[in-house]
């Protein structure tokens, strides 16, 4: 489906995550053809910049990130870039950039994009509906990143606030997980694929272990993360969005309102954990220094703009059921953290054991077989099982029949980013979270989040490792291990 041709109004635009990140891609987008030829892009900041200045920083962006970009497109893609300088709480600018849409060449949609720390959404939108910016339904869309709401009350303000605003099909939150590739594959795997369906279920799954853990620490983010934390940042999101993915049932279709009906009914289906039963299925750690491909990286508490004595979590991990027919009894071991040995998102859902046991396996103590999906670094589906080893009577062998997507295609997948905006142009909210999913999935953390903030005290781990001690009792006390990421 052809983009139509757009304005695009920036909040934020001049910020590092725009120039770092969202400017390559709109780039990337623009030079593989995908947007129309009207389009103009504004960016609407803080910094005393004119459009020229503007241009030069994205220009140096786009040559760092996207090194082998051919000069008349980059000049071309510049020419249609402009740059409003304004306070977000003042009223004055957001007129003037109605001035500025108004006089940009007719544009079919136009679309706010907030690329600003959650606590700015409130004030800008408040603005933006206040001010002479258009709204109307139709042609005006919004596009919000995670995280959306602090908690399920700040959620649900929120949420009022931008439907008064705007309706539910003008808004677009991004959760980036959802345009990775591989996080797609997941449906296309479970329900093209006769033969995983029917165990893919209580009788054939023992537990699903799902992994979202970063080599990096957190950089120059630590105002952003101390009042964060890993249950807000990663947990209440992509964790939720992936297991949501994993556990519904089969859509209709795949029109974006049946895939959001049954992604919503499993994160409603989630066992609800009270403040008081926190501690006995979750584990927080905060990574200490250490060493990660042999450097030495200094711990959280050291970091740039976090306190010395800080409790946040760096590591998250929780077991968690989901009471519906499909998953009645099947534990759901979810974990994230920054700093351990390598960068790996992983889903693995472990078969049951065969009913007896025939073969020897004390020489190579064979793990349950298992599927891994490999989200990322390397998009991968692994399915794990046990061969006869060659020659020995009576002996298994571990090893992986494997799917590798960058060997079947010889690409790498497309960036999230970019198919989430393209997808948002075109009006598509398949891969967009939806209110009450917002909702619910907050619900679910709240309790997380009060229980693990009142603590004073937190369990390290040495960067380099993968999470606390606390986190390998939470599984092996029932008999399983963390598998971990490739
Ligand atoms: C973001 C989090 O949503 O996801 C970051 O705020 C995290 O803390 C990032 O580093 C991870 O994304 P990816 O795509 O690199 O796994």
């Amino acid at each position: 489906v052809p983009v139509s041709p757009f304005s695009l109004i920036i909040f934020g635009g001049a910020g590092d995550l725009s120039r770092r990140k969202l400017f390559p891609t709109l780039f990337n987008a623009f030079s593989s053809g995908e947007f129309p030829q009207t389009f103009s892009i504004a960016a609407y900041g803080r910094q005393e910049l004119d459009d020229g200045q503007f241009r030069s920083l994205v220009r140096q962006s786009i040559e760092e990130e996207c090194p082998d970009h051919r000069a008349d497109d980059l000049d071309s893609f510049l020419s249609r870039l402009y740059f409003l300088y304004g306070h977000f709480e003042k009223a004055e600018g957001y007129d003037r950039l109605a001035t500025l849409i108004e006089s940009f060449p007719d544009a079919e949609q136009l679309l706010y994009y907030l690329a600003v720390p959650e606590a700015s959404y409130e004030t800008i939108i408040n603005q933006i509906a206040a001010s002479s910016l258009p709204t109307e339904a139709g042609r005006v869309k919004i596009i919000i990143e995670k995280p959306f709401g602090k908690d399920l009350s700040g959620a649900r303000r929120l949420n009022i606030l931008v439907a008064s605003a705007f309706r539910e099909e003008q808004i677009f939150r991004m959760d980036h997980y959802l345009g990775k590739e591989t996080v797609q594959n997941i449906s296309f795997f479970r329900f093209a694929n006769g033969i995983f369906e029917p165990i893919w279920n209580r009788n054939g799954i023992d537990s699903v272990q799902i992994t979202v853990g970063e080599d990096i620490g957190i950089g120059h983010r630590g105002g952003f993360y101390e009042r964060t934390g890993a249950i807000r940042d990663i947990f209440q999101n992509h964790l939720l969005q992936l297991l949501a993915l994993v556990a519904m049932e089969p859509p209709t279709d795949f029109h974006a309102e049946r895939v959001r009906d049954e992604k919503i009914k499993v994160l409603r289906s989630l066992r609800p954990v009270s403040v008081d039963e926190v501690a006995d299925c979750s584990v927080v750690g905060q990574y200490a220094a250490g060493s990660i491909a042999g450097k030495k990286v200094p711990g959280y508490r050291e970091e740039d703009r976090v306190d010395s004595a800080s409790v946040v979590p760096t590591f998250f991990a929780a077991k968690v059921y989901i009471d519906s027919w499909r998953w009645a009894g099947v534990p759901f071991y979810l974990r994230t953290g920054k700093r351990f040995p390598v960068k790996g998102t992983e889903i693995i859902l472990q078969f049951k054991q065969p009913p007896l046991k025939l073969f020897r396996d004390d020489c190579n103590p064979l793990e349950p077989s298992f599927l891994r999906i490999v989200i990322q670094p390397e998009e991968m589906i692994d399915l794990h099982i046990g061969v006869k080893y060659p020659e020995a009577a009576n002996m298994l062998y571990p090893v992986d029949l494997r799917f590798s997507y960058r060997e079947t295609f010889g690409t790498r997948a497309i960036p999230p980013y970019r198919r989430l905006i393209l997808d948002a142009m075109r009006g598509d909210a398949s891969l967009f979270v939806r209110q009450d999913d917002v909702e619910a999935s907050w619900s679910f953390t709240d309790p997380f989040v009060s229980y693990w903030e009142s603590r004073d005290s937190i369990p390290f781990y040495p960067a380099g490792t993968w999470g606390p001690g606390e986190a390998h009792d939470l599984i092996e006390r029932e008999g399983r291990h963390w598998i971990e990421p490739l």
